[in-house]
C-alpha cells in the first residue's frame, strides 16, 4: 500500500503537486491519470524518495522509502526506460540491480524471459528500440519481486503484442494481491487494465474512484432509439413525460429513462423500433470532461497557416496548398525559396 498525505512539490514558481492525499491499494491496479505536466511523474518520483517533497509525506507499507530494508525487494518502479547505462548488456544492466540488492543472480535471466528478452541478454541496451527499452525496464522493476510496483507509462513504445502482454501483467500482479500504480496517456488502454482511477491535473487531486463510477459521474449516458415511425415514437415518448433529443442522422436520445422502460413503453403501443442501445461514454470522453480545466498545454486545432488566403499556391513543384493553408504550407514555402 501507497499513502500520500499532503504531498506537495514545488520547483521555483511552479507548484507542481499540490497537497495530494490519497491511498494506492493492493490487489487492484490503480490508473494514474492527468494531462501532460499534471504532475504524475514528479508524484512517482517522490514516492521513490528521488525528490524530496516540499511539504508532506509518502508510506510505503507504513514507512518512508529511505527506511526500506531491501527497495527494490518491496518496491519496483519503472520511470525512465532510458536511466540506465547504454554500455551495459541487458544481463549484465539487471545483474548490477541484483547484486547491490541481495538477489539471487537467478532471479536475472527470469525476469529476462519474462518480459522476452532472453534472446538478446548479451546486446548492449543502447542499441535497443524503444520498445526492448521498456520491457528492460519493467524486468527491473520485476527483479525483487516486490509486492509494489509501479510504472510510469510503460506501454509507451510498446508494440500491440507488447501492450497485450504488460495489461496481462499487471492484471495478474494485481490478482496475486500486489499494489499496481500505473501512468498513461492510452485512455483505451487503461480502461481495459485498471480498476481504479486517481486523476490529477494541475498537481491536484481531481478524482480519485472506481473506474465504472469515474466514468458514470463524468461523462452523460442516454439512450439512442431508431424507429421508422419516428414522429408516432415522439408523441408515445412526450405522452409519457419523456424528453427526447432528434438528432441530425434521424435518431432519438434519451437522458434519464432506463432502455429497458423505453423499450416496454414502445411495445405497449406496438412502436417497431430499429434501434435501442444504451449508449456509455468512454474513459476517454469522461477523461476530457474532468480535466478539460486544468489542461495547460494546447495544441491549436486548426493547422498552422490556417489562416493563410485561399488561393497561396506553393512554389514550383510543390502541390498547391489546399485552401486554407494546410499542413505544412509555411516549411513547404521555405523549402522551396
Ligand atoms: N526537475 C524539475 N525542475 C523544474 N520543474 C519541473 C521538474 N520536474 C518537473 N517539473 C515541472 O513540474 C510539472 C509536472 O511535471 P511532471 O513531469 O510531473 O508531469 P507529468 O504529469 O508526468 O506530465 P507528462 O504526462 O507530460 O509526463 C511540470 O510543469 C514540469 O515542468
Ligand atoms: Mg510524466
Amino acid at each position: 500500500m501507497i499513502e500520500l498525505q499532503g504531498l506537495t512539490k514545488r520547483y521555483g514558481e511552479k507548484l507542481a503537486v499540490d497537497g495530494l492525499t490519497c491511498t494506492v491499494r493492493p490487489g487492484i491496479v490503480t490508473g494514474f491519470l492527468g494531462p501532460n505536466g499534471a504532475g504524475k511523474s514528479t508524484t512517482m518520483r517522490m514516492m521513490l524518495d528521488l525528490d524530496r517533497p516540499t511539504h508532506g509525506t509518502v508510506l510505503i507499507d507504513g514507512q518512508h522509502y529511505r527506511q526500506l530494508r531491501d527497495p527494490l525487494r518491496t518496491v519496483g518502479a519503472l520511470l525512465d526506460a532510458k536511466a540506465m547505462h547504454g554500455g551495459r548488456s541487458a544481463h549484465n544492466h539487471l545483474l548490477c540491480l541484483a547484486q547491490s540488492n541481495g538477489i539471487p543472480r537467478a532471479r536475472v535471466r527470469e525476469v529476462l524471459d519474462t518480459v522476452g528478452l532472453a534472446s538478446v541478454a548479451g546486446k548492449r541496451s543502447k542499441g535497443f528500440s524503444l520498445g526492448m527499452g521498456q520491457r528492460l525496464g519493467i524486468a527491473g522493476a520485476l527483479l525483487g519481486d516486490p509486492q509494489i510496483l509501479m510504472f510510469d507509462e510503460p506501454v509507451n513504445g510498446l508494440d500491440p503484442e507488447g501492450i497485450h502482454w504488460i495489461r496481462n501483467l499487471m492484471k495478474n500482479l494485481a490478482a496475486q494481491g500486489r499494489t499496481v500504480f500505473v501512468s498513461s496517456h492510452l485512455m483505451s488502454e487503461m480502461a481495459l487494465t485498471a480498476d481504479h482511477l486517481i486523476v490529477i491535473g494541475q498537481g491536484r487531486l481531481l478524482a480519485d474512484t472506481s473506474m465504472a463510477d469515474f466514468i458514470k459521474q463524468n461523462s452523460r449516458s442516454y439512450v439512442r432509439l431508431r424507429s421508422p415511425e419516428v414522429e408516432r415514437l415522439l408523441d408515445v415518448l412526450a405522452g409519457a413525460g419523456v424528453t427526447a433529443v432528434t438528432t441530425e442522422d434521424g435518431h432519438l436520445e434519451v437522458d434519464g429513462t432506463e432502455a429497458a422502460e423505453l423499450g416496454e413503453l414502445a411495445a405497449r403501443h406496438r412502436l417497431v423500433l430499429h434501434e435501442l442501445s444504451p449508449q456509455q461514454a468512454s474513459l476517454e470522453e469522461a477523461f476530457m470532461q474532468l480535466t478539460a480545466e486544468s489542461v495547460e498545454y494546447h495544441a491549436h486545432s486548426a493547422p498552422p497557416g490556417a489562416d493563410a488566403p485561399p488561393d497561396a499556391a506553393g512554389p514550383p513543384g510543390v502541390a498547391a496548398a489546399p485552401p486554407g493553408g494546410g499542413w505544412g504550407a509555411d516549411w513547404q514555402k521555405k523549402k522551396g525559396s
